[in-house]
């Protein structure tokens, strides 16, 4: 190895990184989705569970497999979990760990490139005197490359490139850049994020909307904050909380493995991991809850955020509601809200690309800036056609494989592999050894039996999911010999598409089908880049693993 391996420059550096790593758009726009969705206070019981028996425990592992690896020069989960078993076909495991996040930058940072986009049209004044429809008709338009009319031609393809660009630029300074990056944006944001929901909570419970008179701030916060204890017996909610366990604390990932790959073997893992989880939890829970659903449920009320949550609330709903607040605070409210997504957006895609530069520089001496712009080549050959294709359905078809599966799959085999394989004897010496606090015992118990056995239940439940996500009906209907009913969005029948085909079966209008089917074809482009980039990697790993023998550095 000729190029020196880099390492963190401060221990604040790290858990800011680390922190800003997991605290992303998943905490702004999709925890406040996946809780309305879930019944507010329903969903916060088993979130919180799923938390500290998967989420700390997964984030324990992967910060010790990657010290582990890291002291063998390796950063990039296939070598690094070559270094803690032995056997050949193990290390395509770690496949997972750079393939998810090559195609996950691809999708997020489109989004990422719509912060860009708004905070520049919220300043610009755009959504100035706009209704609300208005505002979401340029999101529409904005995302339909062939009929946009935002004002600039072809704009959401330009802003992506910017972001990919401005992604590879800072990437291609190493782990200084991200560093840097994360010590100014963390702190912003949360400074952004506070001001936000301050105006959230002093919205009050009622006037601050003509058009609903009733509207009430405080009804969303009730909302999520009542707990309902009926769900803890509902699996689908369970699902719903691990799957965004999971892609908040960016675990199942490989993120995290790599940057603790940089750390000096004597640093502290037990301390350092949960101050980072906790950050994100912290911004997540207080902040992430504070501004969309009080602000949204203040002015259009807690009904209409019920009816309406969705990704778009963020991009389609905010700047209307900034503009009740006249010109100027708009323009700021919109600046601080879109900056605040954007940092906490990029802070999360840096961190995507470090897997693939850890791997090329370990395995074939690839420095930062062909590392950083090989990255940025394959983000935007991936990425590319979720711009293009959008309406098609490209964008979640990738946020479906890559952004949910992927990461249970993986976060399943590590967890089987780091405390069976591995073993959890040397797994705990592992996370406790340079432990700056007492990680209490129960955790051997947690990571060893809990956590894998949860996972297991969770990737079969994916699997298997029941038809309208029933689980009580199916689990009766299974014992009284009546047969458990896939739902269409379960893996298996994702893979045949079996939802779209419904919808075919049921539509009369021609061109309701031919648009159908068109997505069909879209969805298969999709996959077959999935695929695609799933086994070029594994082929880097394979030729990487001819070249160790060659050179005797192989361990089988
Ligand atoms: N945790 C990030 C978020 O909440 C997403 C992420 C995924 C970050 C993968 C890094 C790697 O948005």
């Amino acid at each position: 190895m000729s190029v020196k391996s880099e390492s963190w420059g401060s221990r604040v550096g790290l858990i800011l990184a680390m922190a800003g790593n997991a605290v992303g758009l998943g905490n702004f726009l999709r925890f406040p989705v996946q809780a309305v969705q879930n019944g507010g206070g329903a969903f916060i019981i088993p979130y919180l569970v799923c938390f500290l028996l998967m989420g700390i425990p997964l984030l324990y592992i992967e910060w010790a497999s990657g010290r582990f690896g890291g002291k063998f020069g390796n950063h990039s989960t296939p070598y690094i979990l070559d270094s803690m078993v032995k056997g050949r076909i193990l290390k395509y495991i770690g496949v997972f760990g750079i393939f998810t996040n090559v195609a996950v930058a691809a999708y997020y940072c489109y989004i990422e490139s719509w912060t860009m986009s708004y905070v520049y049209h919220s300043l610009a004044g755009t959504f100035e005197g706009m209704s609300q429809s208005g505002v979401a008709g340029f999101f529409d338009s904005y995302v339909d490359i062939a009929q946009s009319t935002t004002g600039i031609p072809f704009e959401a393809v330009i802003f992506y490139i910017l972001c990919l660009l401005l992604n590879t630029y800072i990437l291609s300074k190493g782990l200084g850049g991200i560093e840097k990056v994360a010590k100014i944006g963390m702190p912003l944001l949360i400074l952004f994020g506070m001001i936000l929901a301050i105006r959230g909570l002093t919205l009050g419970t009622s006037g601050a909307s003509d058009l609903f008179p009733d509207a009430n701030a405080w009804d969303g916060l009730n909302f999520l904050w009542t707990p309902q204890y009926s769900s803890l017996l509902d699996l689908k909610v369970w699902m719903a909380a691990a799957g965004q366990i999971f892609f908040t604390l960016s675990v199942g990932m490989g993120t995290i493995h790599c940057y603790a790959a940089y750390m000096k073997p004597k640093d502290d893992i037990a301390l350092n991991a949960v101050s980072a989880g906790f950050m994100n939890e912290f911004v997540e829970v207080v902040l992430g809850s504070l501004i969309v659903i009080p602000i949204a449920a203040g002015y259009l009320g807690l009904d209409w955020v019920i009816e309406n949550a969705g990704f778009g609330m963020a991009f389609q709903t905010m700047p209307y509601l900034f503009q009740q607040w006249g010109p100027l605070l708009a323009a700021l409210a919109g600046l601080f809200w879109f900056g605040l997504l954007f940092f906490a957006g990029i802070t999360s895609s840096l961190a995507m690309g470090t897997p693939w530069m850890g791997f090329m520089r370990d395995e074939f001496n690839w420095g930062r800036n062909k590392g950083a712009w090989s990255f940025g080549l394959l983000i935007l050959v991936m990425g590319l056609p979720t711009v293009l294709f959008f309406k098609q359905g490209v964008f979640d078809e990738y946020d479906y494989w890559a952004g949910t599966v992927s990461l249970v799959v993986f976060a399943m085999l590590e967890t089987i592999l780091f405390s069976w394989i591995f073993g959890m004897k040397k797994g705990w010496a592992e996370i406790t050894s340079g432990a700056d606090i007492k990680v209490p015992s129960i955790y051997k118990f947690i990571i060893k039996f809990v956590t894998p056995i949860m996972l297991i239940i969770i990737f079969l439940g994916s699997l298997f999911k029941p038809l309208n996500n029933d689980w009580s009906g199916n689990i009766s209907s299974l014992f009284s010999g009546n047969g458990w009913k896939l739902d269409n969005g379960s893996i298996i029948k994702t893979i045949t598409h079996a939802g779209i085909r419904e919808k075919i079966a049921l539509a009369t209008d021609p061109a309701v089908i031919s648009q159908l089917e068109e997505n069909i074809f879209y969805i298969n482009i999709a996959r077959f880049l999935l695929i695609g980039l799933f086994i070029f990697i594994s082929s880097l790993v394979y030729i990487a693993f001819q070249k160790r023998r060659r050179e005797g550095r192989a361990t089988l």
